[in-house]
């Protein structure tokens, strides 16, 4: 199949494109950089040995985007691109509002316009509000805590609204737990600009001395030992559950969580962190971060029977594939910057 991959140079949507490729399918990058390196695209072409197309182009753009379209000969979009920080959706939601929901306007509208029967969306566990794990897909959605949030649930009932009213579209929605890990050449990783908000790529940069120390966000929730639980899930997993999504895409929408099935403590990621890779990591316990809610893990029963898709990567290789990118991604920068000032 051809696949157009929206978002691929971000960090679920480039190890996704080496797994679509390595599956045998063609496809074309469309990203505009707002949150990638061109570099990614530079890192790809090492890795895999397929060729492919990459576009840079605005997604918010759709007479550039229709042309790119129209060229392709496209069988499926699997839509990664968006804009994904809560906290920057707090203090500019018409941003995120502006940009989620007129990117999957646009690309849903050319699916339907050249017959695309197959979309794959990324949803986010987020739409689950504050129910508790684990967590179902034919559960209640309950309100979700930010603008991010609402705009991942807006996405999922517009192509709902999409897919009913043009049956031969196909629609995907896939809600992702919490990502972490690399590829295992270190080569793509996540690589967040800025202080990171999120707690995999804090601890590398912690063990790499670039934060002096780690801030826990709370050791007093109902939990085992008081700090928050996530279903932590290898990114590499996570793309291999695009490829099966979009492989057995069947009309109508279907909606699958992609996570492990199991909560993994705070702690426990620090411990199996400093564990497999030999090093210690600084912590304190501070308050409570605003929004968080104690324990977040899938069912998933449902993705497994339908789609055959099960995780086969621990917290171990998270942990050890993150550290493995830290380590060549900071290597890769320091080089980068010396050839800038010779
Ligand atoms: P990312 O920011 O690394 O990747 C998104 C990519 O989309 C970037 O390369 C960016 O440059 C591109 N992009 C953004 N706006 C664009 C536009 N208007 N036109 C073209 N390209 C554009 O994010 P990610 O972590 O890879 O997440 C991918 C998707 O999965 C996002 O929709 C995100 O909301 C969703 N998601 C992510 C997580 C997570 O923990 N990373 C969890 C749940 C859901
Ligand atoms: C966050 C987002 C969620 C998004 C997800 C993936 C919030 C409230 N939620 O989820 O919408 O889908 O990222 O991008 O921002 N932690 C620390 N110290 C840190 C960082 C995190 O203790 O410096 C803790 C958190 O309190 C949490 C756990 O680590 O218990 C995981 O946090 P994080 O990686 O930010 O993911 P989520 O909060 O699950």
């Amino acid at each position: 199949m051809h696949i157009l991959v929206s978002g691929g140079l971000g960090y679920i949507g480039s190890h996704t494109c080496l797994v679509l490729l390595e599956a045998g399918h063609t496809i074309s990058i469309v990203d505009n950089l707002i949150n990638s390196k061109i570099e990614t695209l530079e890192k790809l072409r090492i890795i895999s040995t397929s060729d492919f197309q990459f576009y840079q182009c605005d997604i918010l753009d759709y007479e550039h985007l229709e042309t790119i379209v129209h060229e392709g000969n496209v069988d499926g979009i699997i839509h990664f691109a968006g804009l994904k920080s809560v906290g920057e959706s707090v203090s500019n939601p018409l941003e995120y509002y502006r940009v989620n929901l007129n990117t999957t306007i646009n690309l849903t509208r050319l699916a339907v316009k050249y017959k695309i029967p197959r979309f794959v969306f990324s949803s986010s566990a987020t739409v689950y509000g504050s129910a508790k794990s684990p967590l179902v897909e034919s559960q209640k959605l309950l309100p979700t805590t930010n603008p991010y949030g609402e705009t991942k649930a807006m996405c999922e009932k517009i192509l709902n609204d999409a897919s009913q009213a043009n049956p031969n579209l196909g629609v995907t929605l896939l809600r992702y737990f919490n990502p972490i890990g690399a590829h295992e050449s270190g080569l793509i990783g996540e690589n967040p600009n800025g202080t990171p908000n999120n707690l995999m790529p804090y601890i590398t940069q912690v063990a790499k001395g670039k934060l002096e120390k780690l801030k826990i966000f709370g050791n007093d929730y109902p939990t085992n030992d008081g700090t928050g639980v996530r279903d932590f899930i290898h990114v590499m997993d996570l793309a291999k559950g695009h490829v099966a999504a979009i492989e057995k895409q069947k009309s109508g929408v279907q909606v699958y969580n992609l996570g492990t099935g199991k909560g993994t403590s705070v702690l426990e990621i620090i411990k199996t962190f400093e564990r497999v890779n030999n090093l210690e990591i600084p912590y304190e316990f501070i308050e409570r971060r605003n929004g968080d809610i104690a324990e977040v893990y899938a069912n998933v029963l449902k993705v497994g029977k339908e789609l055959g898709w099960k995780t086969e990567r621990n917290i171990e290789d998270m942990c050890r594939d993150a550290w493995r990118f830290e380590n060549q991604n900071s290597q890769y920068e320091e080089e980068k910057f010396s050839e800038l000032w010779k």
